[in-house]
């Protein structure tokens, strides 16, 4: 069968890129990153895609005269790769209905663009994920026991699309940012791939805004109540 063609969209450091990568080196896996795509120049993700030997696009967003714009060069550019699904992974930018209808999956019925975002996106949306859990934002100053790791599709909105799948990470006592964060990044280089082999296999529906999975209402990674990503 053919394998689900990817575009990675990153901005910084790509251990996410990193992770589905490494996954689709797996003769087994059903996608394979077939393009990266940077709106910054000289960020680690970048050495990361030549190290693997991923062709990489540099689009860098000043100059353009609205995020439209920039996502219209972006798919110019794009073209001969033939992305089938365009996967965010730490991009930093908003994406507007250009890029989201330009990707649709049409003979799927699915949105063509996903996120993965480091807190439950019903209760936290936009950067700093991470900074929500443990409570280091003035608006919201409460810690919290566990984070939730989702991978969404992507909407008009910011972090409010369909939640495919979504992974528990403990906020222990002793937290920082940076142990937070690397237990978290750990759940995502899982959850991330996982995700993108169920979309891969065809395995993921969506009616209305709630996703399936194999024909179950998605939810927790792992949890059988919920028939969420295994
Ligand atoms: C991750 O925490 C991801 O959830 C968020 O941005 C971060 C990207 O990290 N959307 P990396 O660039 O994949 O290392």
């Amino acid at each position: 069968m053919a394998r689900l063609r990817l575009a990675v969209f990153v901005s910084g450091s790509g251990s996410n890129l990193q992770a589905i990568i490494d996954c689709c080196r797996d003769p087994a896996c059903p996608a394979e990153v077939v393009v990266v795509v940077s709106n910054r120049a000289g960020v680690y993700a970048l050495e990361r895609a030549a190290a693997a030997g991923v062709p990489a696009l540099v689009v860098e967003h000043r100059g353009f005269m609205n995020r439209g714009e920039h996502e219209r060069e972006i798919l110019r550019r794009l073209e001969p790769y033939r992305p089938q699904l365009v996967v965010l992974a730490g991009y930093m930018r908003v994406v507007t209905p250009v890029l989201l209808e330009a990707c649709r999956d049409h003979r799927r019925g699915l949105p063509g663009v996903v996120n993965i975002h480091p807190a439950d996106t019903r209760a936290y949306q936009g950067a700093h994920g991470y900074e929500f859990a443990l409570g280091m934002l003035p608006e919201h100053p409460r810690r919290l026991e566990q984070t939730w790791i989702t991978v969404h599709f992507v909407d008009a909105g910011v972090d409010t699309g369909p939640i495919i799948a979504q992974a528990p990470v403990p906020v222990l006592p002793g937290d920082d940012l940076d142990t937070l964060k690397q237990r978290g990044l750990a759940v995502e280089h899982r959850l991330y791939p996982e995700v993108i082999r169920l979309l891969a296999e065809g395995r993921v529906e969506l009616k209305g805004k709630q996703v399936f999975v194999d024909g179950k209402p998605a939810g927790l990674a792992g949890d059988a109540r919920t028939g969420g990503a295994k």
